[in-house]
């Protein structure tokens, strides 16, 4: 996919149903039940037009702080104008494993339907990037699509955690009929 310039099918789509009418994805559940206190420098890895943003900069108190890294300028925009009335959000243009990323900095890191649109042989790199901006203890959050036909299988997502020097926490896929083929991860950072 050209990261420059989205495909009109998928703007129209994330402007209709993702952003406006909100789709299960965004809800505020999900954010709530990652137990955050709300003081967290969270790092949104792959925050496209901000749909998740907005639930994670409404949890985050005045004292947190979202950094979202998008490599494509239409959805960073796109989230900047959105979002701009937010105090705690900065916007980050480009990739994560080519931009300078503070060392052992966030207390959080979240990857969101991200991971599986990146190349298999570029995950690697991701993962570690990220895992190097992390805090000792930080927790690393991932939820992504695990259908063969679209995603990445629970097995490669702990693989690349593990490579990466993170340790599991808690993973799930679930079977529920609405949530079927969607896996949820928490890692941490021991070093
Ligand atoms: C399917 S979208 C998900 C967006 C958002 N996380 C959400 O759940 O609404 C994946 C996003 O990751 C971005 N992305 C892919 N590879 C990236 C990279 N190496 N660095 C930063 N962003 C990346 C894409 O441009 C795209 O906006």
């Amino acid at each position: 996919m050209n990261p420059e310039r989205p495909p009109l099918a998928r703007i129209i789509e994330e402007e209709l149903i993702d952003y406006r009418i909100r789709s299960r994805f965004y809800h505020p559940e999900y954010v709530k039940s990652l137990g955050l206190s709300g003081t967290e420098r969270m790092l949104e890895f792959g925050s496209g037009g901000g749909c998740l943003s907005r639930v994670l900069a409404r949890t985050l108190s005045p004292e947190g702080a979202l950094s979202c890294v998008e490599i494509s300028p239409y959805w960073t925009e796109k989230a900047r104008q959105r979002l701009k009335n937010f105090t705690n959000i900065e916007f980050l243009q480009g990739d994560i494993t080519r931009m300078p990323v503070p060392k052992n900095h966030f207390d959080a890191v979240m990857i969101h339907f991200v991971l599986h649109d990146v190349e298999k042989s570029a995950r690697i790199d991701v993962v570690s990037a990220l895992a190097t901006c992390l805090r000792p203890e930080g927790a690393l959050f991932i939820r992504e699509p695990a259908k063969p036909e679209h995603g990445m299988p629970l097995s490669e997502i702990r693989a690349l955690m593990q490579d990466a020097g993170l340790r599991e926490m808690h993973t799930c896929c679930s079977k529920s009929r609405q949530w079927r083929g969607i896996c949820n991860g928490t890692f941490k950072k021991s070093w």
